[in-house]
């Protein structure tokens, strides 16, 4: 086929990708957040438009419009995104998590402002949902791709997400890299399964998008 005609390698298949930071509250006015741009997630929502699929984008909040062709469906906290998703997976056949989920939230959202009093503020925390681990270990479970964003033993850490969360593939990129990774438009990811895995060499997120979204689409012919 011609390069710049849409592939159908994906064709008649449901994808879910969740992109972006969550933001957690802790009062009327404030939250906890991260420095997620999305950009990773959207390129991947666009390459899956392009290669035939119906695709369903979960989006924290971030500043880029939607990709053509898919449905976006905002959310602000990691609870919301993971009722959102639990409402999807039914019907999707390949789920691909690249939100930086946010690990913890407050454990009381105050009801009022927190004033400022005293030097010192201790807030307590509790853990997040896990949305692709629960996705993963639903029992109609779709095809799972997790991402590791990782500043050590990168290779490690991503095969063990990829067993503990109970994936099917997981694309690890070193963020110490320089110029690459989080923020940056460009990337480099290091896409491990089962019985295999791939080098994708740095390049722009949307050629990323592209050289993933045929690995996916590869691995998940397989099964
Ligand atoms: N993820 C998720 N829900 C969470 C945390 C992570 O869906 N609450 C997903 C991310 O979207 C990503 C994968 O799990 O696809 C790995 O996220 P990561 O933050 O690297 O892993 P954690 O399990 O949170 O471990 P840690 O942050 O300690 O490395
Ligand atoms: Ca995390």
């Amino acid at each position: 086929h011609a390069f710049s005609e849409p592939t159908s390698e994906l064709a008649g298949l449901k994808i879910m990708v969740t992109a972006g930071p969550t933001r957690e509250p802790l009062d009327p006015v404030r939250f906890i957040s991260n420095h997620s741009s999305g950009k990773m997630g959207f390129a991947i929502a666009d390459a899956a438009v392009k290669a035939g699929a119906q695709v369903t984008l979960v989006a924290g909040p971030v500043n880029l419009p939607t990709p053509q062709g898919c449905q976006r469906h905002n959310v602000l906290s990691a609870d919301d995104m993971l009722k959102a998703c639990e409402t999807y997976a039914e019907s999707t056949d390949i789920f691909i998590a690249t939100a930086a989920v946010a690990d913890y939230k407050a454990s009381q959202v105050a009801e009022n402002k927190i004033k400022k009093v005293g030097d010192e503020l201790t807030l307590t925390f509790i853990k997040n949902p896990d949305i692709l681990a629960t996705i993963a270990a639903r029992q109609n479970k779709p095809f799972c791709v997790g991402f590791a964003a990782e500043s050590e033993n990168v290779e490690a850490y991503a095969r063990g997400k990829l067993v503990n969360k109970g994936l099917d593939m997981i694309a690890a990129n070193d963020i110490t890299a320089e110029g690459l990774g989080f923020n940056s438009d460009n990337n480099a990811l290091h896409v491990i399964w089962n019985d295999g895995d791939k080098h994708l060499p740095a390049s722009s997120k949307a050629e990323l998008a592209k050289g993933l979204v045929s690995l996916i689409a590869q691995q998940y012919n397989k099964n």
